[in-house]
């Protein structure tokens, strides 16, 4: 199909990727036959037919009894590269994945299992993929304060590999002021800071992000475009946008692909960038989300190049800081 080859072809970074969001049904079983773990599902049909969502703390539910399998350094070392290996078969070049430490040190796995595992396969997926990636970990939206600050201090060690901090799960009634602090002492550890704002949260949302955290760049931000001034401020300092199509779609962010606001966001100047988020869950991988997404919308190469394109100068790698939104 020429237009997913022209994709394909397109030099692509993922920014906006849940590790624990790319681990399949096949390998959910043998990490829980590998490590003894019980799961609620005999088949793999089984476990497809619970990823019916309705909003996003459904999929939460689901997403976090998943990340019980993964027990050991090789599995993620194996998720890591399972994941990369598709993202070069999709033509991407570069990922900033995130993954959430809480879910895992929660339960007894210490944080360097977690993170020793993930670096692991990043240093495989570049030596034989050739596929370049960076770290952020997130913190856990729905618990306190004090499990975050309590999550930087286990990171301490592994600063010099992690690019940033991130900031997930359940958006409605935990704002980013919740968070201040911590990303206020994440920043003068020298990290990027990221946040998810505006996927189910109101605007204001959004402008806490910007104001209080003051994010390097914003994940989903689609409640944005209910706000006119927030909408100019966003285009003004050139914020790169982290839109996940195929996700907002399975969460019911958006009622259809076709009624997607990415091409309104391009439109409007605004820096947006395609991502799969959780494609084991949401149904597609980076390519995936482009192809659906520029069908449904009639989006043409211009624009499409533009997505990649910004998807690159987005990124944390030192060379895109140079390149203007333009
Ligand atoms: N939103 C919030 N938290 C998440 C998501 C998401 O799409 N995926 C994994 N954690
Ligand atoms: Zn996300």
């Amino acid at each position: 199909d020429p237009l997913s080859d022209f994709i394909r072809g397109l030099p692509k970074a993922e920014l906006h990727l849940h590790i624990e969001g790319s681990l399949e049904p096949e390998q959910m079983f043998d990490f829980a036959r590998r490590n003894r773990v019980d799961l609620p599902f005999r088949t793999v049909e089984e476990v497809r037919a619970a990823y019916a969502f309705t909003n996003l703390q459904d999929f939460l539910d689901i997403y976090y009894q998943g990340a019980q399998v993964l027990r050991t350094e090789e599995d993620f070392h194996d998720l890591a590269m399972a994941y990369f290996r598709r993202l070069a078969a999709d033509g991407g070049v570069h990922a900033e994945i995130f993954f959430d430490p809480q879910t895992h040190t929660d339960r007894g796995i210490p944080f360097q299992v977690v993170a020793d595992g993930l670096l692991a396969g990043m240093a495989a997926a570049e030596r034989e993929l050739g596929v370049t990636s960076r770290l952020i970990l997130c913190y856990l939206r729905h618990l306190d304060e004090e499990s975050a600050f309590a999550t930087l201090a286990a990171a301490e060690p592994y600063l010099d590999r992690i690019a940033g901090v991130g900031l997930d799960s359940s958006e409605v009634g935990n704002p980013p002021s919740k968070f201040a602090r911590v990303f206020q002492a994440s920043r003068e550890r020298g990290l990027k800071l990221v946040a998810h704002a505006g996927e189910e949260g109101p605007p204001d949302y959004v402008w806490q992000a910007l104001d209080i955290l003051g994010v390097d760049r914003l994940d989903h931000g689609n409640r944005a475009l209910e706000d006119a001034a927030l909408t100019r401020r966003l285009v003004d300092q050139g914020t790169t946008l982290t839109v996940c199509p195929l996700s907002n779609l399975k969460l019911c962010v958006v009622p259809s692909l076709e009624t997607h606001p990415l091409r309104r966001m391009l439109d409007l100047g605004l820096k947006a960038t395609v991502n799969a988020d959780d494609p084991a869950y949401f149904g597609g991988y980076l390519l995936d989300n482009y192809v659906r997404v520029a069908a449904a919308l009639g989006l043409d190469r211009v624009q499409l190049a533009r997505l990649a394109r910004n998807s690159i100068t987005g990124s944390f790698l030192d060379m895109a800081a140079q390149v203007p939104h333009l």
